[in-house]
């Protein structure tokens, strides 16, 4: 019964908060639709189709530490503004995408090169998606049948793919990661949601590390030097901050809200 009442609760602050945020509600996003990063700071004006960037392609492979850190890419769609030259001198995309570099003894197709735009259409047309892939739909469907699934996002459990050893990320690229001390980790914590019968937060420092490193949150998401120094609050988050700027966009979204709320008073 209580159980019930907590459920009830949370769909009422649930619409009321996201409004409260401004948000007008938005359609969900396909499973193999959410983490997609439409990139077009300069395609469209170049003449080509704006580049679709799917997160879960490649977070299946790779951890967000090596990208958002090593590789630099901004948390934020189109922040980085990546250039056509950036990739072909193997920065950004063509840190990997560069025609040499290997996933699994299989060379990565190469990014830019508008000399040859005319004959590598097929290509560019990789990433310069011009219309909806249905290629890209069922390599989906054929990848996320496999892992344990989850209600929301891309529907796919991607803690526990990661936790039975269903995928394996790769955290270090040669000539562009350096070799890091490890830094020790901090312990899981709880963070108290301050509303009474709002169940408490867990927060795994080991679980997000795995993932995410340090860096990715320290300093530029959380100052982090003392538990309690960032106030926030789930307004804040539905608003894209500090816990929202991950799960809302790529991580599991924020409708779940017992992912978080999990400790019953
Ligand atoms: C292969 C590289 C790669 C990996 C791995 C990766 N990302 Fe990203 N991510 C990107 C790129 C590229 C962008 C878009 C940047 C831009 O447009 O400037 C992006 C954007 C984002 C955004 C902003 C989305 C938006 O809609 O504004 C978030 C949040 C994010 N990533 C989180 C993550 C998290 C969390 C992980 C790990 C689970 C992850 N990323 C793994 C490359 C990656
Ligand atoms: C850390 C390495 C890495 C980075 C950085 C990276 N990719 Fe990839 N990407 C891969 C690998 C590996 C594959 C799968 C191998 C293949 O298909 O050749 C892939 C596949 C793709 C695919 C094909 C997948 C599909 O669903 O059709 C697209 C499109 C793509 N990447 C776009 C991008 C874009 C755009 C960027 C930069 C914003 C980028 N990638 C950055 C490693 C990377
Ligand atoms: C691995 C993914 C990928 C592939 C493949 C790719 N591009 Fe790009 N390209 C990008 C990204 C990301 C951008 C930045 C998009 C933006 O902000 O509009 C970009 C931007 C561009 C631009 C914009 C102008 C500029 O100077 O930055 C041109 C022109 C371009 N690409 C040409 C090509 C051509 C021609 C091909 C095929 C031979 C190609 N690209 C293949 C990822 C790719
Ligand atoms: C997903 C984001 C995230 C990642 C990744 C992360 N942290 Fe944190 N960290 C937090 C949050 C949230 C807090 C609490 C901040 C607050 O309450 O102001 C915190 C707090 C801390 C604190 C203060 C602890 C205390 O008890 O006062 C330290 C030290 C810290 N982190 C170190 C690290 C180190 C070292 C790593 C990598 C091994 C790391 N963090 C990775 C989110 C993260
Ligand atoms: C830098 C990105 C990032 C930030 C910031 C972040 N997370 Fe996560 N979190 C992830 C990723 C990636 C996963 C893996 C699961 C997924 O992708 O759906 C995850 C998983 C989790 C899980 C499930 C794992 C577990 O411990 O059982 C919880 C709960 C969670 N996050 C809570 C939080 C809370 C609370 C905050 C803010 C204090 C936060 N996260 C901030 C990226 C982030
Ligand atoms: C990614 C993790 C996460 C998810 C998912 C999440 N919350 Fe929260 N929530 C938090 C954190 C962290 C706080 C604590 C903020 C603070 O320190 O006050 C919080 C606080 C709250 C509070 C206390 C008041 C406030 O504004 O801080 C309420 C009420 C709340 N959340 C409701 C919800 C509802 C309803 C949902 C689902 C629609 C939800 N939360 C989903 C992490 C989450």
């Amino acid at each position: 019964m209580r159980g019930i009442l907590f459920v009830l609760l949370f769909l009422l602050l649930g619409s009321s908060l996201l409004f409260a945020a401004g948000g007008v509600k938005k359609k969900r996003p396909r499973a193999y639709d959410y983490g997609r990063v439409v990139i077009n700071n300069f395609s469209t004006s170049s003449g080509l189709s704006p580049v679709a960037f799917d997160h879960w392609t490649h977070r299946s492979k790779y951890t967000c530490r090596l990208c958002h850190v090593d590789i630099a890419f901004e948390m934020k769609a189109n922040a980085t503004e990546i250039s056509a030259a950036d990739n072909m001198q193997g920065y950004y995309c063509g840190s990997c995408h560069n025609g040499i570099s290997r996933y699994r003894d299989q060379p990565i197709f190469a990014s830019c090169d508008p000399a040859k735009k005319k004959t590598d259409a097929a290509r560019c047309q990789r990433c310069h998606l011009s219309e909806k892939d249905p290629q890209r739909k069922k390599d989906f469907y054929a990848f996320s049948k496999k892992l344990p699934s989850e209600r929301f996002g891309n529907k796919i459990s991607w803690e526990q793919a990661e936790a039975r050893g269903l995928i394996k990320l790769i955290d270090y690229l040669e000539g562009i990661s350096v070799k890091q001390i490890a830094m020790p980790i901090q312990k899981d914590f709880a963070i108290n949601a301050k509303v009474e019968g709002i169940p408490d937060i867990i927060f795994s420092h080991r679980k997000h590390t795995d993932w995410n490193g340090c860096e990715t949150c320290h300093p530029d998401i959380f100052v982090g030097v003392k538990k309690g120094s960032t106030k926030y609050t789930m307004i804040d988050i539905f608003a894209g901050k500090y816990c929202g700027v991950c799960h809302g966009s790529v991580a599991f979204p924020l409708k779940g809200c017992q992912r978080c709320h999990t400790e019953q008073p």
